[in-house]
């Protein structure tokens, strides 16, 4: 018998334990109807954050597969992430955020164009969930080209990440101090982000000040015409 790698062990389990959550869900939906208590929002919201981390799992067993060459091809990285942006500000203009973006046009890169805005969103939603209510709401985000290489930038006015922890928010599951009091979260989305990149040859870097804001830049390899 082989031991599963441990990138599908979590795919299996994660898989696995989506069935009967959303089972749970169902019956819970199906008491409500008929009787409606605060325990059962409770329960509602135990199952909503439970079924968050499942899917978290799941992103995070995926983010290493699909790279086949033959899912890689030279795709305008401009285009695709000016495409996004409609999304982004449509949902941040519900939510009050403001947007302001710089994107050099006719970037091309070779690589998994899915994958690619996978790892874009992720740093957006990181940057929309950590802005406050009271303070500044805004998100800065740029494309530009730097001789053979281009720097995608997500920055944003949120709660910042305390100095002494920026070097860990890559790691899986970790949180930091301040992210823990505002928002849940599974603490994955980075190092989804991370390996996506690197699997692009790609690097990735933040820097942040607490309670000012954070900046993620992403580099990716160009195609050159
Ligand atoms: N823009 C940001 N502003 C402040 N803190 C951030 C920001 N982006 C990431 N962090 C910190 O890094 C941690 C890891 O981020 P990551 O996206 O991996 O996890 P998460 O947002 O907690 O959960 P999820 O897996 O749902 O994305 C966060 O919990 C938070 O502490
Ligand atoms: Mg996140």
């Amino acid at each position: 018998m082989t031991t599963p790698e441990p990138t599908n062990l979590v795919y299996d389990v994660a898989h696995d334990l989506q069935t009967p959550l959303t089972a749970l869900k169902a019956q819970l939906s199906l008491i409500t109807k008929t009787r409606r208590t605060d325990e059962i929002k409770a329960c509602h919201e135990i199952i909503d954050s439970m079924s968050s981390m499942v899917s978290d799992l799941l992103a995070y067993a995926r983010s290493g597969t699909g790279f086949e060459t033959v899912n890689q091809k030279e795709f305008d990285l401009s285009a695709r992430i000016i495409e996004a942006l409609d999304y982004v500000e449509t949902v941040a203009h519900s939510c009050r955020v403001k947007i302001t973006s710089d994107i050099h046009p006719r970037i091309i890169v070779n690589g998994v164009p899915g994958k690619i805005d996978e790892a874009f969103l992720n740093l957006v939603s990181n940057s929309m969930k950590y802005l406050t209510t009271s303070g500044p709401r805004e998100i800065s985000i740029s494309l530009i080209k730097t001789g053979k290489s281009c720097c995608l930038s997500v920055a944003d006015t949120g709660i910042g990440i305390p100095h002494d922890e920026l070097e860990h928010v890559f790691t899986r599951f970790y949180r930091t101090r301040p992210a823990t009091q505002h928002a849940s979260g599974s603490g994955l989305g980075l190092a989804i982000t991370k390996k996506i990149v690197e699997l692009h040859g790609g690097t990735i870097a933040i820097e942040s000040a607490e309670g000012i804001g954070t900046r993620v830049e992403i580099k990716f390899p160009v195609v050159q015409s």
